[in-house]
C-alpha cells in the first residue's frame, strides 16, 4: 500500500458566506487566536506525514503562499530590534514541498480537487479544507492515516449533523460499522432533509485513491450547478474499499460567521495564556 505524501488544499472558493470579511483576504486567512486556517491545515498534515503540499488557489490568494514564504523585512527588522523570531514558527515549508496550481474558476470542489492532478499522480492523496478547523489529539488527518494503514481505499472524515442541516452535506448511505470506521454504500451532495439516506455527514477530511482524478474530469456539474467532489467519490464506491472515518475530537466549521466565533473562544480557552481573560470576559457576560 501507498503511503499518503501528498495534500492537496482546494483554497480557491470566494467565501460568501462570510462576506466582508473575504471580499480582498482569502477564507483561509481568516486568523483563529494568532494564526490562519491554513496554517492548522498545513500543520495538520504535516504531523500526520505528509511531504508535498498543493495549494489549489485563485486569483487574489497570493497571501496564502506569503504566509509561508521567508518575510525578509520583517525577519530583518525584528532580528535588528532583538526580538525573536519564535512566533514565525510553523510558517516554512522545506524548499520546493509547497506547489500551488490555479483554479482559474471556482467551478466547485471537484474541479479544485481535479485542478491538482498532474502534481498528485498516481499516489493516494489526502485533501483538506481547511476552514473546517479539526482539534483532536492525534489530530484528525493523522487518525485517519493510521485507519487508511489497516484499511486501505478511500476514507472520508465524517460527523453526525442535524437533520436539518443535511442540505449543507454530503451524506453517507452507511453499511457496517468497526469503531469508528463505517462502510460507505452511497454518497449524496445536500440532500433535503426528508431525502437524506442519514444523518452522517462528511466535512472537510478526505483521503482518497488517483483514480477520483479521471472521474472528476469528466462529470459534469451536479448540485448548486458546480463539480461536486461528492459526485466523483460517489464512482469509486464498489470498485474500491470505501470508508467513512468519524474522528475523536472537535470540528469547527469556520466558513461562516458563528462557526468562526466559535472557533475562536474554543481554542482561546485551550491557551492557558489567554483562557484566564476570556473565562472572565465570558463570565462577567452571563
Ligand atoms: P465552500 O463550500 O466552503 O465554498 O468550499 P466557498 O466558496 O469557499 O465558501 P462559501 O460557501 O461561498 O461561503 C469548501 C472548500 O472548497 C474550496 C474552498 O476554498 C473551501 O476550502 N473550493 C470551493 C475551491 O477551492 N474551489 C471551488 O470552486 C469551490
Amino acid at each position: 500500500m501507498k503511503r499518503v505524501r501528498t495534500a492537496v488544499f482546494p483554497v480557491a472558493g470566494l467565501g460568501t458566506r462570510i462576506l466582508p470579511a473575504t471580499k480582498a483576504m482569502p477564507k483561509e486567512m481568516l486568523t483563529i487566536v494568532d494564526r490562519p486556517l491554513i496554517q492548522y491545515a498545513v500543520e495538520e498534515a504535516l504531523e500526520a506525514g505528509v511531504e508535498r503540499f498543493v495549494f489549489v488557489t485563485g486569483r487574489g490568494k497570493s497571501a496564502l503562499v506569503d504566509h509561508f514564504d521567508i518575510a525578509y523585512e520583517l525577519e530583518t527588522v525584528m532580528t535588528s530590534r532583538g526580538k525573536s523570531l519564535d512566533r514565525l514558527g510553523g510558517t516554512r515549508f522545506q524548499p520546493g514541498a509547497l506547489v500551488s496550481v490555479r483554479q482559474q474558476e471556482p467551478l466547485g470542489l471537484g474541479h479544485a480537487v481535479w485542478c491538482a492532478r498532474e502534481i498528485v499522480g498516481d499516489e493516494p492523496f489526502a485533501v483538506l479544507l481547511p476552514d473546517d478547523l479539526m482539534v483532536g489529539k492525534p489530530n484528525c488527518l493523522a487518525q485517519m492515516v493510521e485507519a487508511y494503514e489497516k484499511v486501505g481505499g478511500n476514507i472520508v472524515c465524517a460527523q453526525d449533523v442535524p437533520r436539518e442541516r443535511t442540505q449543507s452535506y454530503g451524506i453517507v448511505t452507511p453499511g457496517a460499522s468497526d469503531g469508528p470506521l463505517t462502510e460507505v454504500r452511497g454518497l449524496v451532495e445536500k440532500p433535503q432533509p426528508e431525502d437524506a439516506p442519514s444523518t452522517l455527514g462528511v466535512v472537510g477530511r478526505y483521503i482518497l485513491q488517483p483514480e477520483v482524478m479521471a472521474i472528476l474530469g469528466r462529470i459534469g456539474k451536479g448540485s448548486g450547478g458546480e463539480i461536486q467532489l461528492t459526485d466523483g467519490m460517489a464512482e469509486l464506491i464498489g470498485t474500491q474499499p470505501f470508508h467513512a472515518f468519524t474522528f475523536a475530537g472537535e470540528r469547527h466549521d469556520c466558513g461562516d460567521a458563528g462557526g468562526f466565533v466559535v472557533a475562536n473562544l474554543a481554542l482561546a480557552l485551550g491557551r492557558a495564556d489567554l483562557a484566564p481573560r476570556v473565562r472572565a470576559f465570558l463570565a462577567s457576560r452571563d
